[in-house]
Parts: structure tokens; C-alpha cells; sequence
């Protein structure tokens, strides 16, 4: 799915351009329509094997690859490096050696190392297409696709074209892989993205970054058609970013009084999973504008859509029945 290698993998929203992006989400709306349609599992990866790789916790992201790949009739391995032979020393190559051996065309990687899944790509250590599941605070490029899926089909006017959207992506961006691969597919499909943020949860050279940044979440809230909160995670925080849990809510938390402020037709987002009372009250997360659940139902269809396209289905037809 990288232009550079458009066919191998899909490690990066960087490696993206418009006419991919838009590919992918069709393919996903295309296969959609199908299995709503009455065909609830597609014969199309039928012999092919799709191995999760998961040397993060994860439930969306696992779960959601294991639906979208047995959706289209491959086989599926689970792997959890918890309870693995990795607590016996056993590394990524040889990990990776021994899934391929069992059969591995895809390896859906989630790892805490940035560059884990580039890392893989490149080593030559299998011939498997490697999907990035997420790599430390890096990217996470199927949650940033299927976010924008979930954006374009509630603003169904802007298909291929973001311009006229004004995306907030609120909290913990340095620690965000989240943020990364939204931040870049999101410009790639020409939406204004504003990083709301304190100082100290932005990444070092953030200035380079294709977007606006805001310290106030008061002073953009009113502006924007799509926020997305950002979790704080706490498990990669060695040091104090802000003062207290109860002051980060007040300064940057969605809560029951800022909901009264977005747009009309402003979409809450997050990518989970969330800190209820922190990043986001449960007023918000629960609320009609949130679309939280519909990312999650998003996420199979692209993940779907990109098993498909990287392991060489058949073209979908519109409106068809894939064979
Ligand atoms: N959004 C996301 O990556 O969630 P999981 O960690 O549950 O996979």
C-alpha cells in the first residue's frame, strides 16, 4: 500500500497519496455495501493466512484484523507475545521466521518499538506483506483510515476532498501514533488539522508538521467539525507532563460544558481506549455527536479493504459480488 511499493505493505499514512487513500476507503464502502447486502463472509482470501502479530495489547485493532481477515475466508494466527516464547528471549526475527513457517502471507505487526514494523519490511527476514498495527508513538495508519471513513460518511459532501473540514486532534500527541498517521492523511486529503495540546505533550519538531497548533481548547472548539480526543497514556509517561488529572480534564478534557459548544453537526471522536472522566466524560463518549462505536464497525471494513487490496482480491465491482 506504499506508492513506493504501492503492492508490499502498508507501513505509513506518509507513504500515501490521495488517489491510494481514496482507493482504500472506496474498497472498504464497495465491501461494506456487500456484506450488508446479506453476504456476510466473502470467499475472496480463501487459502491465504493472516497472522496478528501482537507484541502490544490490543483489543480494536487485534480483533477487528481477526473479523476483517475470516470475513474474507482466510485463515488466521493469533499470536500474543504475553504467554509466548518471547519471555524466553525469542526476538522479532526469529518470531516472525517461525509464523512465516506456519504459513504467514500477512503479518499484521503490532510492536513498541518505532520503526518495528519498517524494521520487518525491509530485513528481508520473510516474504510476507507486513501491516503496521501500530509501532510505539510512530503511526498507526488503519486507525487514521479508518477514521477518515468514519469523517467521510458523515460528511458525505467532502467524498474525496477535506477542505472545507476543520479536524481538532486533542491531548497527548507526543506520545500518539494515532495522531502521526491522522495528521498526514488527513492533510494528504486536504483537511485543516489543528493539535490542541499543552506544550509538553507536543513532539519535538511538531513545527514541521503540515497543521495548526492551539494551547486553548476553548478557542478552537467552536471551529471545528470533527474532534478527536486523544487518550493520555499514562504507560509510556516516565515523568510528569501536567500538573494534575483534574486540571488536564478542565484544561483540555471534552466535558458536559464544552459538548454545548461544538458545531451543530461536529462529530467526537477517539480512538480508544478512553479514559472516561480524564480525556472525555461519559456525557460525551455516550452522546448522540459521538461516533466512537462507528470507527470501531469502520475499522473492519477497512482493515478488510486493505487485507484485500495487499493480498491481490479481485477487483471489486461497484455495487457487485466479489468472486
Ligand atoms: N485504537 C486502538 O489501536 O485500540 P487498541 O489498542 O484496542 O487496538
Amino acid at each position: 500500500m506504499q506508492e513506493k511499493g504501492m503492492n508490499r505493505h502498508l507501513l505509513s499514512t506518509k507513504d500515501l497519496t490521495p488517489a491510494t487513500i481514496i482507493e482504500i476507503l472506496d474498497t472498504a464502502r464497495e465491501l461494506g455495501r456487500i456484506t450488508d447486502g446479506g453476504m456476510k463472509k466473502l470467499p475472496t482470501l480463501r487459502g491465504r493466512t493472516v497472522v496478528n502479530l501482537f507484541f502490544e495489547d490490543s483489543t480494536r485493532t487485534r480483533l477487528s484484523f481477526e473479523a476483517a481477515a475470516k470475513r474474507l475466508s482466510a485463515d488466521v494466527i493469533n499470536f500474543s507475545a504475553k504467554g509466548s516464547s518471547v519471555s524466553k528471549g525469542e526476538g522479532l526475527k526469529d518470531t516472525a521466521q517461525t509464523l512465516e513457517a506456519m504459513g504467514a502471507d500477512l503479518i499484521v505487526l503490532r510492536h513498541g518499538a518505532s520503526g518495528a514494523a519498517q524494521r520487518l519490511a525491509d530485513s528481508g527476514w520473510v516474504d510476507a506483506a507486513i501491516v503496521n498495527a501500530g509501532d510505539g508513538t510512530h503511526e498507526h495508519p488503519t486507525q487514521a483510515l479508518l477514521d477518515a471513513y468514519t469523517i467521510r460518511s458523515h460528511f458525505p459532501e467532502c467524498a474525496n476532498d477535506f477542505s472545507a473540514l476543520n479536524i481538532g486532534i486533542v491531548g497527548d500527541i507526543l506520545h500518539s501514533r494515532v495522531a502521526r498517521s491522522n495528521v498526514f492523511l488527513l492533510k494528504a486529503l486536504g483537511a485543516k488539522v489543528t493539535l490542541i495540546a499543552p506544550p509538553t505533550l507536543l513532539p519535538i519538531g511538531f513545527e514541521s508538521w503540515p497543521v495548526n497548533v492551539s494551547y486553548h481548547l476553548d478557542s478552537v472548539l467552536g471551529s471545528l467539525d470533527a474532534i478527536m480526543m486523544l487518550r493520555i497514556q499514562s504507560e509510556r509517561m516516565s515523568e510528569l507532563f501536567f500538573p494534575s488529572e483534574r486540571e488536564y480534564a478542565r484544561d483540555f478534557g471534552l466535558g458536559n460544558l464544552r459538548l454545548k459548544e461544538l458545531k451543530a453537526r461536529a462529530i467526537i471522536m477517539h480512538p480508544g481506549p478512553m479514559n472516561r472522566g480524564m480525556e472525555i466524560s461519559a456525557a460525551s463518549a455516550d452522546s448522540p455527536r459521538s461516533v466512537i462505536l462507528d470507527q470501531v464497525s469502520n475499522g473492519i471494513l477497512i482493515r478488510m479493504a486493505v487485507l484485500y487490496l495487499l493480498l491481490g482480491g479481485n477487483p471489486v465491482p461497484v455495487e457487485g459480488v466479489l468472486v
